[in-house]
Order: C-alpha cells, then sequence, then structure tokens
C-alpha cells in the first residue's frame, strides 16, 4: 500500500468500515464537486442512504452531473440538498454510520465561499449525537483561505477534548507538502 493524498485515505478507512453494513446512512457534509458522493453511492449501491449538504447551486449542479455520467439517479439513495450543513437536524433525524466531511472552498468556484468553523462544529456536534457505535467521521481541514485557521483550530480543540472512553481520534498531518497542506481526522465512536 502506497502513502496515500487525504481524498484516498479517508475513502480507504471508510471503504473498510462500511465492508458489509446494510442499512447505511451516510453524510457528505460538503459536496463540492460531488466527489465524495459518488464514492459513498458505488460504496453503498442500494444499502445504503446518503445526505449531501452544499450551500451552493453549482455544487449540486456539478454532483448532479457526476452521478448521471457514472449511471446513478440522484434520490435513487443520494440526496442532494442545497442547505447548510448546519441545519442537517432538519433533514436527518436517523443514526449515522459515516459523515465525511471536506472543509474549505469549492475547487473552481469561488473562493470566497468557504466553511465556517462555528457551523462546521454545530454539524460536528449533531452528527456525533447520532453517531452509530463503530460509525466514523471524517474531516479534512484545509485552512490557507481567510478564517481557516480559526476553523481548524476550533475543530481541533474540540476533538483533542472528546473522552476517549466513548471516541477515538486519529489524525494525520502532511508534513513536508508546502504551506498549509491538509490535516486529516478521523473520529470513531467506540
Ligand atoms: C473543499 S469543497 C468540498 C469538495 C467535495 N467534497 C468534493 O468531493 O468535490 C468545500 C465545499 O463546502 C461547501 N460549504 C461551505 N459552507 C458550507 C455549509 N455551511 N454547508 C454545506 N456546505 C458548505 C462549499 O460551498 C464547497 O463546495
Amino acid at each position: 500500500m502506497s502513502v496515500l493524498k487525504a481524498t484516498n485515505l479517508v475513502q480507504y478507512i471508510i471503504e473498510n468500515r462500511v465492508g458489509d453494513i446494510t442499512d447505511c446512512v451516510a453524510i457528505d457534509a460538503t459536496m463540492g464537486n460531488g466527489n465524495d458522493t459518488l464514492f459513498l453511492t458505488k460504496l453503498l449501491g442500494s444499502k445504503g442512504k446518503i445526505y449531501s449538504f452544499d450551500i451552493q447551486i453549482q455544487a449540486i449542479d456539478k454532483t448532479k452531473k457526476l452521478l448521471e455520467e457514472n449511471n446513478f439517479i440522484e434520490t435513487e439513495n443520494a440526496n442532494l440538498i442545497l442547505d447548510s450543513h448546519g441545519n442537517i437536524g432538519s433533514y436527518v433525524k436517523e443514526e449515522i454510520d459515516i459523515a465525511m466531511f471536506n472543509l474549505g472552498y469549492l475547487p473552481g468556484g469561488d473562493h470566497t465561499v468557504v466553511t465556517n468553523g462555528e457551523i462546521t462544529l454545530k454539524a460536528l456536534k449533531y452528527i456525533l449525537s447520532l453517531l452509530k457505535k463503530s460509525g466514523i467521521i471524517s474531516l479534512i481541514i484545509y485552512y490557507g483561505h481567510e478564517g481557516g485557521k480559526e476553523e481548524k483550530d476550533s475543530i481541533i480543540s474540540f476533538t483533542n477534548s472528546l473522552d476517549s472512553r466513548s471516541y477515538r481520534v486519529l489524525r494525520c498531518d502532511y508534513t513536508n507538502q508546502g504551506n498549509n497542506p491538509p490535516i486529516v481526522l478521523f473520529i470513531e465512536k467506540k
């Protein structure tokens, strides 16, 4: 196995976790260009349900197109929601197996539309409250943008404070990848 880049590392861990779970509930908290939603759709097939969020219509359009190009129909098991992950409580009430956050701005989009530490934490806390035993949340933290450092610090401080009897937190740093390389966090409910 090679040293995977951040997005592949996250997918590798999640793929292994999902294994043969049936009725898997997964969240893509930051849909963007749709790569994680497509990954989850392929991974879960008909045995899962995906809720994907973004605040930009461009992200919904791109993701819908990507799913169609790969012969998946939206709504079949992926729900593409044009709303903030801060409002996830209005959409997701059931227990959650997997959640993916990929923070920062939409690559190829408006770099001023970025995730926000307070809102990210609100979503993260809600997902934690519904996370199943052995469920996993992944976060790829890009923090080179305006407000990115504050968001990174607040998330790391929060995840560091999680009770080790209930959660396992893993942090992966890429240490030689230039300025502000992504930080990857995994939270597993024990
Ligand atoms: C780094 S991109 C995500 C990349 C994506 N996972 C992919 O596979 O292409 C971050 C995305 O988060 C979105 N975003 C920012 N604030 C958000 C919020 N409060 N709720 C949901 N999405 C948000 C941005 O619009 C942007 O598309």
